[in-house]
């Protein structure tokens, strides 16, 4: 019997990375899963390789009208939510002096806005249906102190850590939990694009800021999505009833709070 056996989940932005294996995870612990991404081809493209208790959604979470459609096509599929991940991000890179509106904007409008109208569209879900729920935001070690080139994304995810408890504090009278976690440093695509941004931005070789993040994490490598997973079910399940509003460090040592 798996950890997660009869309740269904939303992960956004779960066609490829941290987002996935969640997807291959909480299947795994017997849960069905929609894997909502704006790359619908990549989804589906996930759903099939999990299995048949995953399916694609398509969702822009900048959207609210997007937003919307996926949590009824998850409400069809599935008759109602149990969990959601809002894992939907994006990363950008560039000294403050160089900030771009635009870069800002689309930044918040995925990473905080995306999170905030996702969650509350799912909430508000949760609620017609009484029977509380999981909301486990992504947030980052990012969102715990700025970096001189990160400014945008470091902002974005410290505003996803605040949202959390705000929110954990406001929906706990609905049996929803709202928590987050917060990775360190985790190797693939997402990290295969920050090391080209370093590159650029510090004038290194394509890999070197892999290799430097890697070796500096108390662990001593960088993290793997799979890391994450053990923390990703536990807070989905009733053994975490009692946590809310908290965010938690998965980052192989990185940051202490
Ligand atoms: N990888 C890391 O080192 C790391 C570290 C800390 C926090 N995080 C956080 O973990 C989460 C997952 O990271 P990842 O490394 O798997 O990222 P990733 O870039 O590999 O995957 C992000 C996914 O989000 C989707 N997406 C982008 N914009 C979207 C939108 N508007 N609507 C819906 N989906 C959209 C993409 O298509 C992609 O599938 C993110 O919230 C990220 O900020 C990652």
């Amino acid at each position: 019997m798996g950890r997660l056996e009869g309740k269904s989940a939303l992960i956004t932005g779960a066609a490829r990375g941290i987002g996935r294996a969640f997807a291959e995870a909480y299947v795994r612990e017997g849960a069905g899963v929609a894997i909502g991404d704006i790359d619908l081809a990549r989804a589906s493209r996930a759903a099939a390789e999990i299995g048949e208790a995953a399916i694609a959604v398509e969702m822009d979470v900048t959207s609210r009208a997007s937003i919307e459609k996926a949590v009824q096509a998850v409400e069809d599929a599935f008759g109602g939510i149990d969990i959601l991940i809002n894992n939907a991000a994006i990363f950008d890179l560039a000294p403050i002096v160089e900030i771009s509106r635009q870069s800002y904007e689309r930044v918040f409008a995925i990473n905080v806005a995306g999170t905030l109208f996702t969650l509350q569209a799912v909430a508000r879900s949760m609620i017609k249906r009484g029977k509380g729920g999981k909301i486990i935001n992504m947030a980052s070690q990012a969102g715990r102190r700025g970096e001189p080139l990160v400014g945008v994304y470091c902002a974005s995810k410290a505003a996803v850590i605040s949202l959390t408890q705000s929110a954990g504090l406001d929906l706990i009278k609905h049996g929803i939990n709202v928590n987050a976690i917060a990775p360190g440093v985790v190797d693939g695509e997402h990290w295969d694009g920050v090391d080209a941004l370093f590159a650029r931005y510090e004038n290194r070789p394509l890999g070197e800021k892999k290799r430097l993040v890697g070796e500096a994490v108390p662990f001593g490598r960088m993290g793997t999505a799979e890391d994450l997973t053990g923390m990703a079910i536990f807070l989905a399940t009733s053994e975490a009833d009692y946590i809310l509003a908290q965010t938690y460090n998965v980052d192989g040592g990185n940051w202490m709070s």
